[in-house]
């Protein structure tokens, strides 16, 4: 029986590349022979549009099959699970009624720690090396209850002005979800949709790296249309294109998060 290691994806700058990091970081590790559970956060569906079609996920999504139906009713999410076409890749699905779980919350004992207790069973199984989870863009009782159920935070950044902008609320964010949740870590920030010939990514690279305690991984992820075709086509671009840049950046990300997490 393994330690499984939750990692959630977050930042609330909407667009930063939360969702593709998390679906391809995810099908990376699987196709690595590892064990992951995605857990789509966010009632935009985009993790859960990432291996199913349009069709299959608004069928989850209306039906009783999603992270929604379970948090309502605060149960063990290993009855929610369903398998992806991908060996050793499973997917809690999300719902468009996510957008009111932050005021449903509102009432419940340690309403933080809900997700946390609902993952439990699954965590204690040891069924999973990884468990993923796709946070929405916002900070609020929701993501304080992902970030609560998570060993690790990872930030996702794009290498634009507005990209940076409000990365210090995030951090402020992180530091009161450390006081209910201790052992929270910051795993690392990554840089997505580079264009690494602009000089402003590479200030950006430069003004990350100073950031003080914060890990800057040293993979980082192009703007490729390769990642826009495959989510056309409702797959990771590790599974879409092996042979795309992109495919390579998300394979070598996935192998310094592995790293990373058995220090
Ligand atoms: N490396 C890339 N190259 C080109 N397009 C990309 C790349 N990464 C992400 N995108 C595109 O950028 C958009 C935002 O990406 P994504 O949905 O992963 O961000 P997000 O942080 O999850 O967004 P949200 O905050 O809305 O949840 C998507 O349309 C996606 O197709
Ligand atoms: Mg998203």
């Amino acid at each position: 029986m393994g330690n499984t290691v939750t990692i959630c994806f977050a930042n609330n700058k909407g667009g930063s590349g939360k969702s593709t990091s998390c679906s391809n970081v995810g099908a990376a590790l699987a196709g690595m022979g590892k064990k992951v559970l995605l857990v789509d956060g966010d009632m935009q569906l985009n993790l859960s549009l990432s291996f199913f079609d349009e069709e299959e996920v608004l069928k989850m999504a209306a039906g009783e099959k999603n992270l929604y139906y379970a948090i309502g009713h605060q149960s063990d999410l290993s009855d929610f699970i369903v398998h992806t076409k991908y060996e050793n890749l499973d997917l809690v699905p999300s719902s468009t009624l996510m957008s009111s779980v932050e005021y449903e919350l509102f009432t419940k004992w340690q309403r933080e720690f809900i997700l946390r207790k609902c993952l439990q069973k699954i965590k204690d199984s040891g069924v999973y090396d990884y468990i993923l989870i796709d946070a929405p863009p916002t900070l609020g009782g929701w993501v304080m209850n992902i970030l609560c159920a998570s060993d690790y935070v990872l930030v996702p950044v794009e290498a634009s002005p507005w990209g940076m902008f409000g990365l210090a609320n995030m951090f402020d964010f992180l530091n009161e979800v450390r006081e209910i949740a201790p052992a929270l870590q910051v795993l690392g920030i990554v840089v997505t949709k580079a264009d690494a010939r602009k000089n402003y990514f590479k200030q950006t690279m430069e003004t990350l790296k100073e950031m003080e305690g914060i890990y800057l991984f040293e993979s980082f992820i192009r703007v490729d249309s390769s990642i826009e075709w495959s989510q056309d086509s409702s797959e990771p671009v590790v599974e879409f294109k092996k042979s795309s840049r992109s495919a390579k950046e998300y394979i070598a990300l996935a192998e310094e998060v592995m790293d990373r997490v058995s220090r």
